[in-house]
């Protein structure tokens, strides 16, 4: 993990409140892999104003990108990074996603948790489906970047703009069902909402496939000193413990979380 000075190349609009901002991080970047996160001092705030951590939505070449919402006073102050500009970032973080998977990788996002799914979809030894889910239309990201990678799309909003009408977990029962039918195997992915991630763990255990769930906990510290992101998990043997989301996490198999 290293702690350094990141320079912003690009900081574009991606859609309504969403943003991608890319900086120029070297050693960071190569490092990275999908599912693990930055923990970035936002400039503008007060110098003991807490980091805010963020998925990695992409790395490659000494670049790293980042898909943001825009929901409160740090992310507000980001909005305000130009080309040029200095980001303290520290990363990268935790334990990421396994890119080795048994059957046909099926990859669940909720809003900004499409991030860390984009760079995945990117690492795999296989092609799979991508399930897209959102309040609304200006909620469905990084379509363009599964469509190049030839992934198959399927989404579904709340309110029926675009795609399904519903749930995500509509289009992905579907297709869980159509994988069982003859007889394959699915190995799932998800980031999202704490609701979708459970329902996505559920499916899993009931489907006997491994489901990878990336947790979304408040962070204070990011290097698993301050014990502020625990999650109550299982163990093999039933017993279970209090992990750090930040290190021990955030990704977690759906058999280990207490919800
Ligand atoms: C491992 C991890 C990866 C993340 N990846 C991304 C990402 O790729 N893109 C992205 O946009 N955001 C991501 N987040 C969430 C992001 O860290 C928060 O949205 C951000 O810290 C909010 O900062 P703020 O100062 O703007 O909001 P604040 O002023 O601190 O809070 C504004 C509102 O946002 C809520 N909020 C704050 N932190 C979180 C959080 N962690 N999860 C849910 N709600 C929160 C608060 O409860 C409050 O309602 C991630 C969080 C974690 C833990
Ligand atoms: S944020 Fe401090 S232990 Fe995880």
């Amino acid at each position: 993990m290293r702690d350094v000075d990141g320079k912003v190349l690009t900081h574009c609009g991606a859609g309504a409140g969403y943003r991608v901002l890319e900086l120029e991080l070297g050693e960071l970047a190569d490092e990275a892999r999908p599912g693990q996160f930055v923990h970035l001092r936002v400039p503008g705030l007060e110098p003991s104003a807490l980091r805010r951590p963020f998925s990695i939505y992409g790395a490659k070449d000494g670049v790293l990108r980042i898909l943001y919402k825009t929901v409160g006073r740090g992310t507000a102050a980001m909005n305000r990074l130009a080309p040029g500009d200095t980001v303290r970032v520290l990363g990268p973080v935790g334990n990421g996603f396994p890119c080795e998977c048994a059957g046909t990788p099926f990859l669940v996002a909720g809003g900004y948790g499409v991030a860390p799914l984009a760079f995945l979809a990117g690492r795999l030894p296989r092609k799979g489906v991508v399930f897209i889910g959102g309040r609304t239309a200006a909620d469905i990201l990084a379509r363009d970047d599964f469509e190049r990678l030839g992934w198959e799309i399927r989404i579904a909003t709340q309110d029926g703009s675009l795609g399904e009408s519903g749930l995500v977990t509509v289009p992905l029962d579907r297709e869980l069902a159509a994988v069982t039918a003859v007889g394959g195997t699915a190995e799932l992915y998800a980031c999202g909402p704490d609701g979708m991630l459970r329902a996505v763990g559920e499916r899993a255990i009931k489907h006997g496939f491994k489901g990878w769930l990336s947790l979304d906990k408040h962070m204070v510290c990011g290097v698993g000193a301050c014990l502020a992101c625990v999650q109550k998990l299982r163990r093999a043997d039933g017993e279970e413990w209090l992990g750090r989301v930040c290190v021990d996490g955030p990704v977690f198999e759906s058999r280990e979380i207490v919800w």
